[in-house]
């Protein structure tokens, strides 16, 4: 197996492409490779795995229990097309949330648990666009300034989907799938320390909003700031989908969106996602 690192700055490597290995036969001995490459790149990239449904699940369940996004299912498909095939429909919230996930986020940090890892498996892909891309937030909260991260520090944000859909002209109604109806809307600090690395990561995306003790202006205003400081290079990077390819990330310290592409053309994916850990993804009480 070798694993060929896409970014390096002084505090961190981030991204690597990982060959050499067949994710449908996957030995232990090569799974604790890939997860010490995994914690220290926080993104791992391989192509041409044409991963099959119970392989992608099972390489989930290597990391920790599933979320169970779609009932009877422990993956979920992340396409612009119905199972017959024809387009989803552009006013449906399904279409709506596929369009919002071409803002920057983690995922789930709106349900009670956020995510602890995503795999992605491309199956159908556009000739043009629909990349995504992937930004460290470890890379991010090093190179912050000290101002800022005093500022920072004990700063916590609400996170809601509804907030982040409002926001693209989607007000979908309560009661919907996709988590929307949750009623509970987690708070989280804005600085997260992982659980196995102890490293600190900037915790934010386009769910976080009303940070408590600012008002809804420096509240906006300063995650704003945090979001355009924290995705720009050197800490972003892209990736053009092939059929086959697999990409597994590590929620807790990257974030990631999809980047736009002519709708009209199927774009199908399949995603599995790793639940957070209860005792390091819950939101605060409050
Ligand atoms: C996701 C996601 C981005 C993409 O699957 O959670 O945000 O490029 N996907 O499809
Ligand atoms: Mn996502």
């Amino acid at each position: 197996m070798r694993i060929e690192p896409i970014q390096k700055t002084d505090t961190t490597v981030f991204g690597a492409i990982v060959t050499g290995v067949d994710l449908n036969h996957l030995s232990d001995e090569e799974w604790e490779v890939i997860e010490a490459a995994w914690y220290e790149h926080a993104v791992l990239v391989f192509t041409g795995q044409h991963i099959e449904e119970a392989a992608h699940v099972a390489l989930g369940e290597r990391i920790g229990e599933l979320e169970q996004l779609v009932a009877d299912r422990k993956s979920v498909p992340i396409s612009n097309r119905k199972v017959d095939g024809s387009a989803v429909d552009a006013e449906s919230d399904h279409f709506k949330i596929l369009k919002g996930n071409e803002g920057w986020h983690t995922d789930s940090t709106y349900m009670p648990l956020s995510a602890r890892a995503s795999i992605l498996a491309a199956q159908v892909v556009p000739e043009e666009g629909g990349q995504t891309e992937w930004a460290d937030m470890r890379a991010a909260y090093d190179a912050l300034d000290n101002p800022t991260r005093e500022q920072i520090a004990a700063l916590a944000a609400y996170h809601s989907l509804f907030y982040s859909q409002s926001k693209v002209g989607h007000n979908p109604a309560k009661g919907a799938s996709y988590g929307l109806n949750d009623q509970d809307v987690p708070l989280r600090p804005l600085v997260k320390l992982h659980p196995v690395t102890q490293r600190p990561a900037l915790f934010i995306g386009r769910h976080a909003y009303g940070i408590p003790g600012l008002s809804e202006s420096e509240s906006e205003a300063l995650l704003e700031r945090l979001m355009v400081f924290a995705c720009q290079p050197p800490r972003v990077f892209g990736h053009t989908w092939t059929p086959g390819d697999v990409v597994m990330w590590d929620n807790r310290c990257v974030l990631h969106r999809a980047r736009p592409y002519n709708y009209d053309k199927p774009r199908i994916m399949r995603h599995v996602r790793v639940a957070g850990d209860p005792r390091t993804e819950a939101g605060i009480r409050v």
